[in-house]
């Protein structure tokens, strides 16, 4: 199995580029299909779906739009947590269908925070579309409408993800080599 290095870490295959593609077609086939005639509003949260939502919005078969937001997270010094916020949704979203797409769902949390601010959008109806997720790792209860792949609790990188800004290019996707 092919092996990287990835400034201090090694990281191994885990998915190959020929399952990932055709897990996505899937996914593209199955929102096609259950959201046609509704031109639904993707939504990508950046940085890490940005691949993973290109690839998605071209197996989807109908009309639909696609926007991008961020989230910032600033670590308060007299604050528990995080606070987030989001950038660059100025879309209106109400009565519409919307597809939030990310690239992971770990712990849920930025998921969470993601679906309540949507949910002040009014939105017809809120859908979750995730190409990973760690059920292992996850803190919320939270109704994923679209999964590609239940992974174990370890980093990965690829595809998008990155690990420290680097290896978002990676047409596979890898996991720590512990
Ligand atoms: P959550 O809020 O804990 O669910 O974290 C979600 C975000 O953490 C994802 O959108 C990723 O950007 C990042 N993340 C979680 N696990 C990994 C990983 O294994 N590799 C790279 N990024 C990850
Ligand atoms: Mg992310």
């Amino acid at each position: 199995m092919k092996t990287i290095q990835v400034r201090d870490k090694m990281f191994r295959v885990s998915i190959p580029e020929t399952e990932i593609k055709q897990r996505v077609a899937e996914l593209g086939a199955q929102i096609s299909e259950e959201l046609k005639g509704e031109k639904p509003i993707f939504i990508a949260i950046l940085n890490g779906s940005f691949i993973f939502a290109a690839d998605l919005i071209r197996c989807f078969e109908h009309e639909c739009e696609v926007e991008f937001i961020k989230f910032s997270s600033y670590e308060g010094t007299d604050t528990t947590g995080d606070v987030k916020q989001l950038i660059g949704l100025n879309k209106d979203l109400t009565g519409r269908t919307i597809v939030i797409v990310e690239d992971i769902v770990d712990t849920g949390l930025t998921m969470k925070a993601m679906l309540e601010m949507m949910k002040e959008k009014n939105p017809k109806n809120i859908k979750i579309a995730t190409l990973l997720m760690k059920p292992e790792k996850l803190q919320v209860a939270l109704n994923i409408d679209y999964c590609g792949f239940r992974i174990p609790n370890d980093f990965i990188l690829g595809y998008g993800l990155d690990y420290d800004g680097e290896a978002r290019n990676l047409k596979e996707i890898y996991t720590l080599v512990k």
